[in-house]
């Protein structure tokens, strides 16, 4: 009898805990910004709580590049899935980027990192769900797989990574994510119940083994031993994810644009010039040859995979010789200006804009059927997951007002939760929710960025509605974010005349 009674007395507090705890969380009195995360530059002045101000110090090159690895052993806050109570969860949606993966190119007279692309629970870093993983993904078989997607390998399997190939550390990066997705939306908000339908999950991703596999990782790892039969994976065919939406001649003009100014800062930067003839001098290659190997990829997979960097082959005039992490810190340094330099200059923005709408647009247009739910005959999906690239990711998050959150790193994820607030069900005589009902969340690893996207950056989140409108959502993608190009529409936007 004194141990139930026991039991119940920590029952109590531990529930009083856990409300203090969650309505802490929701006022922001607990840190927001989780450890070792990338905190957004540049907003702080649009902030409404009081933040300390201090010169933004120099991007330390080293720390930077860790943040970007992402390696799967930290512990990470996350803040999916909150919101007030009694506020209900319609849908989320889901970008990632893919994984870890091996260098896209080699640096000449170098050996190539020894990094062993099999997957293996008995190897660092490993993961509760890996080998179970393995075994689900050999009845691969059995999903439905839209066009080249069936013929892809499903897990990566090369015991010397090929170039691009997703690497154990990625397989495991999006199990973690997908585990993260599955606390916040299925044990907390049961999102999907336990017998879902096929309609009620999307997945699409592009042609590539990595964004495949990288995605199928985060799903198990969301629904683990989900039913193949359930499944269809979409494949998208540009990298934009534009679907059949892809013709937009401005935007290649923007983008052509922008890469001139990029060429333009880097070839006026002598360090960076001095840089990259020290390397290739080093290494007894042409600096041109070396230039065109894009050095900073290679080096960053030696960096996440803690290998030493490469020295020139025996074979090489200049054997023994090696690149050092000063090389690496101008080439990073060049490119945080670089960066600087695109986001004061806009040309980026712009492209980016058309580059990003018809992904909010098919993302907008679900949303909003998923509080109507007058979409005849069709079941939206719930859960959709777009399986992508950094340069998917990047023009995204610049897109919403975003680009302080840095360049996307591996198995990043971007997140858009679609909430119904109480009255909803209240409101009397109008069939299903309304657009005013509804609500919409943005967070970016895990981070609510929501009051720094452009479309709620004025709201205000101490008034009566603390969260942010869908419709602000709405309008920003159908008109508003086109402002920026003096238009009022994608296909106006596409066919101005860009000088
Ligand atoms: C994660 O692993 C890296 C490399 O093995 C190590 O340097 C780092 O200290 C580890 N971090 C934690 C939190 O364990
Ligand atoms: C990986 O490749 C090996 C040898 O080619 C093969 O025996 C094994 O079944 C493959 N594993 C998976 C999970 O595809
Ligand atoms: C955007 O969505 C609307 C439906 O809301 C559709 O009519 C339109 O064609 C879409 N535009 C693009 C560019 O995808
Ligand atoms: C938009 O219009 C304003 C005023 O007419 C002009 O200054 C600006 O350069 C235009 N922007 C673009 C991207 O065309």
């Amino acid at each position: 009898m004194l141990a139930r009674n026991r039991f119940i007395l920590l029952l109590a507090v531990g529930l009083v805990l856990a409300v203090l705890s969650f309505s802490l969380q929701y006022l922001q009195l607990m840190p927001t910004s989780p450890v070792g995360e990338e905190v957004p530059r540049g907003k702080s002045r649009k902030r409404v709580n009081p933040v300390v101000h201090t010169e933004a110090p120099e991007p330390d090159p080293i720390a930077d590049a860790y943040r970007y690895c992402n390696l799967p052993n930290q512990t990470e806050h996350t803040w999916e899935g909150h919101s007030l109570a009694d506020y209900k969860l319609l849908s989320v949606h889901v970008m990632i980027r893919h994984g870890d993966r091996y260098p896209l190119y080699s640096i000449p007279q170098t050996k190539r990192p020894a990094i062993d692309c099999t997957l293996s629970s008995n190897r660092k870093p490993s993961h509760p769900l890996l080998a179970s993983f393995i075994s689900h993904m050999a009845q691969g078989g059995r999903g439905h797989w839209d066009a080249s997607l069936g013929s892809l390998p499903r897990v990566p399997n090369h015991s010397s990574c090929e170039m691009g190939e997703l690497t154990q550390t990625g397989v495991v990066q999006h199990l973690k994510n997908g585990v993260i997705l599955h606390q916040a939306y299925i044990r907390r908000h049961r999102l999907l119940p336990p017998d879902w339908s096929p309609r009620q999950v999307f997945m699409e991703s592009t042609g590539k083994s990595r964004t495949l596999q990288s995605g199928l990782a985060l799903l198990y790892g969301f629904l683990p031993d989900f039913p193949w039969s359930k499944l269809t994976v979409r494949q998208q065919w540009s990298t934009l994810f534009c679907g059949s939406s892809c013709d937009c001649p401005a935007r290649s003009r923007y983008l052509d644009l922008e890469q001139k100014r990029q060429y333009r800062q880097r070839t006026s930067d002598a360090e960076l010039e001095h840089n990259y003839v020290a390397m290739a001098t080093a290494l007894g290659v042409a600096t041109r040859a070396l230039r065109a190997a894009n050095p900073v990829d290679s080096l960053l997979c030696h960096l996440c995979h803690g290998l030493p960097f490469p020295c020139a082959n025996s074979n090489a005039r200049t054997q023994g010789a090696c690149l050092t992490l000063n090389h690496f810190a101008v080439i990073r340094r060049q490119q945080h200006d670089d960066e600087r330099e695109r986001q004061e200059v806009g040309l980026y923005r712009r492209y980016a804009v058309l580059a990003a709408h018809p992904y909010l647009n098919r993302t907008a247009l679900r949303m909003e059927a998923a509080v109507r739910r007058r979409r005849k005959g069709i079941e939206e999906p719930v859960f959709a997951l777009a399986s992508a690239h950094d340069v998917t990711m990047a023009p995204l998050l610049s897109a919403l007002g975003l680009e302080g959150a840095g360049f996307p790193r591996f198995a990043a994820r971007l997140v858009f939760e679609l909430w119904k607030s109480p009255e909803a069900k209240e409101g009397k005589g109008k069939k299903g929710g309304t657009v005013e009902n509804a609500f919409i969340r943005v967070l970016y690893n895990g981070q609510d960025l929501t009051f720094d996207t452009d479309f709620c950056r004025d709201h205000d989140r101490h008034s009566a509605q603390p969260l942010c409108p869908l419709s602000n959502f709405l309008n920003f993608v159908r008109r508003d974010m086109f402002s920026i190009v003096n238009a009022t529409s994608y296909q106006e936007a596409c066919h101005l005349t860009v000088l």
